[in-house]
């Protein structure tokens, strides 16, 4: 693991406006900088940049958070990826947490075989461009499949020469071990200790991770040689998994994230052509069908796949099972065939990106339908096939975990295969039933569908604004902004005068104002009602208590992510304002700092008389109609409480009438 320390110091090294100004184009406005969102296309500018706070804020898709964050979100790096490529950027050395030796064999033993593999696809493509066999065979064979040169460069493609052992020579002068160049699969020791190259006089595909390490190889022969295999792969090592990496994961993430959308196609050759074309959602199974984990890969970066078929329907129909799966991760699904004897390499090297992009949109079909009218043409008038068939199609509509849209697939199946409802229904309500784990699924997906409830009944009250939940955010925003700044505040104390009499008077004090807000909540046992904030502001309670100074960087470092992310929020929530740029038409904006003291007195009175108010309407409930009915008691805590509120009213107008002063 990274120590902490190597963590501090990248975090307070990397600088926000650095990191970001690698992926997005930004401009400097007033003390921030803006840019287009990269995480949706827009043409005026709604991403913002404060160099000031450390942290970054996409208004468009409401996605925020320090550098870290943004790395995660653009780069779809894991946590240690992205403290990996900091590091990386700002020459940091990265230290590591003791590990046992076991450990450390077996961490050291998968970078040795990443090294083996980086030097390889360098070779490879080395080989490609500057040695006449490369450069005759090679890249005379990529011109022919129509790649570009630049085509091959983005993807790193390579030549394996016609040698027994040019590669292991190679490596093993430039001092890689044979160990690692054996464990990696490149190298095969055979019985008589003699080495021998896996790949030879085949064109080399590196096969990238999500983050573009290349973990291995897919070599294709360039001979017409039946017996021999067309493509040869890594085999399993501890880099390389066959089932858990998508060949162009690396370079398709990013579009498929903004297009909301992935299209999965079979071999490295479509995968390339459709990226040339400009269709960069794209990525390969490899030939296989899709597993769980390539299908999750897929799900952290959007819902909705799209898989392409070869023009031959044999294919097709074998791979319809699989297809099931995805279904299962709760992923929706289209699929698209291409005419016969295409497949997506040809026809996007036929047509261009407006043809392509137009074929697909017109023939991807929902799958579920698509299996139904195709089982549908097979079956025809024969009722006993028609028997499996709704067997087949009802197993499919089984496997989507949310509930209503499984309603939807059984009007429309029964629709397009002429079958009553009932019948779907029923058949389903068997399958569902006898089977275990769908029990456990149907609750997941009962809470998905309450979620889409609760969703849009927020959505129809979005108009009314939810005034406790905005003072309470308030609350969180002084704390953010000035919680730690000493500031002067007026007492109200009692004490006897010279007659014996008890009277009021005010006396002025300094407190940290989280001190102050933390006082005055407790004083009236004022808890936040809004969860999230409420842990916000239990967090940064402590942190104040722990730590001598407070910064916005310092505290979002240690802070959980869902509570950054509404952090984030609250502090640039105040950059907005610079975004629409209102100073420049003349709308002022009030400078809180300037009357920080008044300003939190004025935040948590209104919180307070909000919650009296609320208090009083419930009283008032409890006022009986009848006309001899005793509401005395009543009455006067609705009084009491009346007179607080003037109390809370008088102050306020004391506050306020100086804040405007
Ligand atoms: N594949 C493989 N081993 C094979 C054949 C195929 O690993 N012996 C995988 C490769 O990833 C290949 C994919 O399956 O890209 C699809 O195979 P296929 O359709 O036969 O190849 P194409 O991609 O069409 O290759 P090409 O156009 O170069 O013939
Ligand atoms: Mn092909």
């Amino acid at each position: 693991m990274i120590t902490q320390a190597t963590i501090d110091t990248v975090f307070e090294t990397a600088r926000v406006e650095e990191v970001i100004g690698d992926f997005v184009q930004l401009k400097r406005a007033g003390s921030n900088f803006k840019g287009l969102s990269p995480f949706s296309s827009e043409r005026s500018p709604s991403f913002m940049v404060s160099p000031v706070k450390q942290i970054w804020k996409d208004f468009s898709s409401g996605k925020g958070g320090n550098s870290v964050a943004f790395l995660m979100e653009h780069e779809h790096f894991t946590y240690p990826e992205a403290i990996r490529y900091l590091a990386k950027k700002y020459n940091i050395e990265i230290e590591e947490t003791e590990q046992s030796d076991e450990q450390k064999a077996t961490v050291d033993f998968r970078e040795s075989l990443f090294l083996v593999s980086e030097f390889a696809q360098k070779y490879f493509h080395h080989t490609l461009f500057e040695t006449d066999e490369g450069k005759a065979i090679g890249l005379s064979y990529f011109k022919e499949r129509g790649f570009t040169l630049e085509t091959v460069k983005k993807f790193g493609l390579g030549y394996s020469p016609q040698a027994w052992d040019a590669f292991s020579k190679e490596a093993l002068g430039k001092g890689y071990q044979l160990e690692f160049l054996e464990g990696s699969g490149l190298t095969i020791v055979k019985e008589d200790k003699n080495v021998l190259d896996r790949f030879r006089a085949r064109v080399m595909f590196p096969i990238q991770s999500m983050s573009g390490r290349t973990l291995g190889f897919g070599g294709r022969i360039l001979t017409n040689d039946k017996k021999a295999a067309k493509y040869l792969n890594s085999p399993e090592s501890e880099l390389y998994h066959k089932s858990k990496v998508l060949y162009g994961i690396y370079h398709a993430k990013q579009a498929i994230a903004k297009q909301n959308n992935c299209y999965l196609v079979e071999g490295y050759t479509d995968v390339i052509q459709f990226h040339q074309t400009g269709i960069e959602n794209t990525v390969a199974s490899s030939g296989t069908a899709l597993t769980p984990d390539q299908i999750r890969l897929i799900n952290r970066l959007t819902k909705n796949i799209t898989v392409l078929f070869d023009g031959d329907a044999a294919g097709l129909r074998a791979s319809l099972r699989g297809i099931d799966l995805i279904l299962e991760e709760g992923m929706n699904v289209k699929v698209c065939s291409f005419p016969d004897g295409e497949d997506p390499d040809s026809f996007a090297k036929k047509y261009n990106y407006e043809q392509v992009t137009e074929y697909l949109e017109a023939n991807s079909k929902d799958f579920i339908q698509f299996k139904a009218s195709l089982l549908m043409a097979d079956a025809k008038n024969d009722p006993v096939k028609k028997a499996d068939l709704i067997r087949e199609i009802v197993v499919s509509i089984s496997k989507v975990p949310d509930r209503i849209q499984r309603e939807v697939y059984v009007q429309e199946c029964s629709r397009i295969m002429d079958i009553s409802e009932q019948v779907l229904v029923s058949t389903l309500a068997q399958l569902i039933q006898k089977d275990g784990i769908e029990a456990e699924k149907k609750g997941r997906q009962d809470q998905k569908s309450f979620q889409v409830v609760k969703d849009e009944s927020a959505l129809n009250s979005a108009p009314k604004v939810d005034i406790q939940n905005e003072i309470e955010r308030k609350i969180i925003e002084i704390l953010l902004l000035y919680g730690n700044a000493e500031e002067e505040f007026e007492d109200v104390l009692l004490r006897n005068n010279e007659e014996g009499e008890i009277e009021q008077y005010t006396e002025k004090r300094n407190y940290k104002v989280y001190d102050r807000v933390y006082l005055s909540l407790h004083e009236d046992e004022v808890e936040l009602a809004n969860p999230l904030f409420l842990d916000i502001y239990n967090n940064i309670m402590t942190f104040f208590r722990q730590n001598e100074t407070f910064n916005t960087e310092h505290y979002l470092m240690q802070l959980p992510q869902d509570l950054a992310q509404e952090v984030t929020d609250v502090l640039m929530d105040d950059e907005k304002v610079a975004l629409h740029n209102w100073e420049a038409q003349n709308i002022m904006v009030k400078d809180k700092s300037h009357t920080i003291g008044q300003y939190v007195t004025e935040t948590i009175l209104t919180l307070r008389w909000f919650l009296v108010d609320k208090i009083i309407e419930e009283l008032k409930k409890d006022i009986l109609p009848e006309p001899d009915a005793d509401n005395s008691e009543t009455l006067s805590m609705v009084m009491d409480y009346y007179k607080l509120i003037g109390s809370f009213s008088a102050k306020l107008g004391r506050v306020m009438s100086r804040y405007h002063n």
